[in-house]
């Protein structure tokens, strides 16, 4: 187990994903919160931070436990901190030095930079440069403008380096963090999806015994690899609940209820679509929408969750982002839109939680569905706002603005699996606008519904760029939508990157 420390930066999760991908599990912790016990540690990771060392209210946790204890690669900041903090000089730079460098000197035969050669890319984000080494600092390698990219204290296994390795553009970076934790922490690469199988249907199997479970499917990724898993490890005691809120895409209750079914799920389908609406009625404000279907969920499930007798648990689908975004160097971030599935459980549910992917970044839990046999398909498929279409009406949602855009959503989604496009897209989708525009139809002037498409490339969501689809298909799928669906005279594309725009549009 590889312990990260944050001290605030945009990479820490970075930082994570690219030990995981070494198959080494790791955890992050703010710097205020380093764990009493470190005995499960074999290494330990500083990321970088916003701050510089030379702030009064830089942070500057007490790293006695750790230091010369176990392995430490300080990235960045963590570098300049030891520099700063025991006995070197670090100064603000004269520019501040971001992007692309390379290593024009390393030194020879440090394990650090096996397999690792002069020249090699690194990225560099910070303002500060370390002057002086720290005490028993040597230096490691170097680039054009930073005479100190690299060090590593004498009789320690101490390691500073003042670029990211975990970002992409750092060539070699993921090598060096594996010459870091394995050749010289001697973390073991076994932290696999088949591993990971294996000890969380053990421990499910202990923690849950013989009582019973009640988890929401949503049709997304999560919750449906959280119920293969919770499946294997009791059975037919997982009680699943697929709720229809009725702004779901086109038959997509119905299909994928089937498959659960399939895959052998003890799930229960319930179509609340007429309450959902009901509470919507004459919303308008997104917020007000997102808090509507909220709520009504919760009554809808806990209604469900009574018909089901002596339940101990509870099972939600949380992935790491959700768990470590809350605890955060920088506090909460500011709710913008507030996603009402993180967040855990209603006092009145009283239920126990169970969160068998609380650990997992999304890309570990597509390969945990895939090791447990999910299909391909519903693995792949792209993410969903859990307040649906309701989220992509502006303006009024009726029964009818709800059915056309499900007709108009389904044209260009099936339009990209046909295309071979589904696959290039991250999230894509169709927004019903709140206005009417002319039209000539034969010889009528008609004045009807505008609907923009929306398809995105990203990684997490957190930032994303609209796709340049190819013209032919963007041509093909406004034809379509145009003939088919009756009251929609207008097709428009999207052009926005977030930020500024956001992906959805409410
Ligand atoms: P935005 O619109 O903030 O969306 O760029 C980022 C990602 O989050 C999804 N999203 C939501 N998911 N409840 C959810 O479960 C919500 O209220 C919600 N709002 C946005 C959005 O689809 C995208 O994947």
């Amino acid at each position: 187990n590889v312990l990260i420390l944050d001290f605030g930066s945009q990479y820490t999760q970075l930082i994570a994903r690219r030990v995981r991908e070494l198959n080494i599990y790791c955890e992050i912790y703010p710097y205020q919160k380093i764990p009493e016990d470190l005995s499960g540690f074999k290494a330990v990771i500083l990321s970088g931070s916003p701050f510089s060392v030379r702030n009064e209210n830089a942070p500057h946790p007490d790293l006695s436990q750790i230091r010369g204890k176990l392995p430490i690669l300080a990235v960045c900041y963590g570098a300049q901190y030891f520099a700063h903090f025991s006995g070197g000089k670090v100064e603000a730079s004269d520019t501040r030095e971001y992007g692309r460098a390379n290593l024009t000197v390393i030194k020879d035969g440090e394990k650090l930079f096996d397999k690792i050669k002069e020249n090699s890319q690194v990225w560099m984000s910070h303002s500060d440069s370390i002057i002086e080494l720290p005490k028993g600092g040597i230096r490691l390698a170097s680039t054009t403008d930073v005479l100190n990219a690299a060090y590593r204290i004498e009789g320690e296994e101490t390691y500073g380096i003042q670029f990211h390795p975990e970002v992409y553009h750092s060539t070699d970076g993921k090598q060096l963090l594996e010459n870091f934790l394995v050749k010289i922490a001697g973390t073991k690469q076994t932290w696999t999806p088949g591993a990971f199988v294996d000890l969380t249907v053990s421990e499910l199997k202990e923690k849950i015994g013989d009582k019973k479970v009640v988890l929401g499917l949503s049709g997304g990724v999560d919750s449906t690899v959280a119920a293969v898993l919770l499946n294997k490890a009791i059975g037919k005691n997982l009680y699943c609940i697929f709720v229809n809120n009725g702004l779901l895409r086109k038959n997509e209750f119905e299909s994928v209820l089937d498959q659960y079914k399939h895959m052998g799920l003890n799930v229960k389908g319930v179509d609340a679509s007429a309450r959902f609406l009901d509470a919507l009625k004459d919303l308008v404000d997104p917020e007000a929408k997102r808090k509507a279907i909220g709520n009504t969920f919760i009554e809808v499930f806990d209604d469900e969750a009574h018909e089901i007798q002596d339940v101990t648990f509870l099972a939600q689908g949380t992935i790491y982002p959700d768990v470590i975004e809350s605890v955060s160097v920088n506090g909460p971030s500011v709710t913008i839109k507030s996603h009402h599935n993180v967040g855990g459980l209603p006092d009145f549910m009283k239920l126990k939680v169970v969160e068998p992917l609380r650990m997992l970044f999304k890309d570990e839990v597509r390969r945990v569905g895939a090791e447990l046999g999910i299909d391909k398909e519903l693995l792949g498929r792209h993410p969903f706002p859990g307040p649906g279409l309701a989220i992509r009406i502006l303006g009024d949602v009726t029964e009818e603005r709800v059915r056309i855009l499900q007709e108009v959503d389904h044209i260009f989604i099936q339009g990209l699996r046909d295309w071979m496009l589904y696959d290039k897209v991250w999230q894509a989708g169709v927004i019903l606008l709140p206005i009417q525009s002319v039209g000539v139809m034969g010889d009528e002037r008609t004045y009807e519904q505008v609907v923009a498409l929306r398809a995105v490339e990203s990684t997490d969501g957190m930032t994303a760029d609209w796709v340049d689809l190819p013209h032919e298909f963007l041509q093909k799928i406004s034809n379509t939508i145009i003939n088919r669906v009756k009251g929609v005279n207008r097709v428009v594309y999207d052009i926005s990157s977030k930020p500024p725009a956001t992906i959805e549009w409410e």
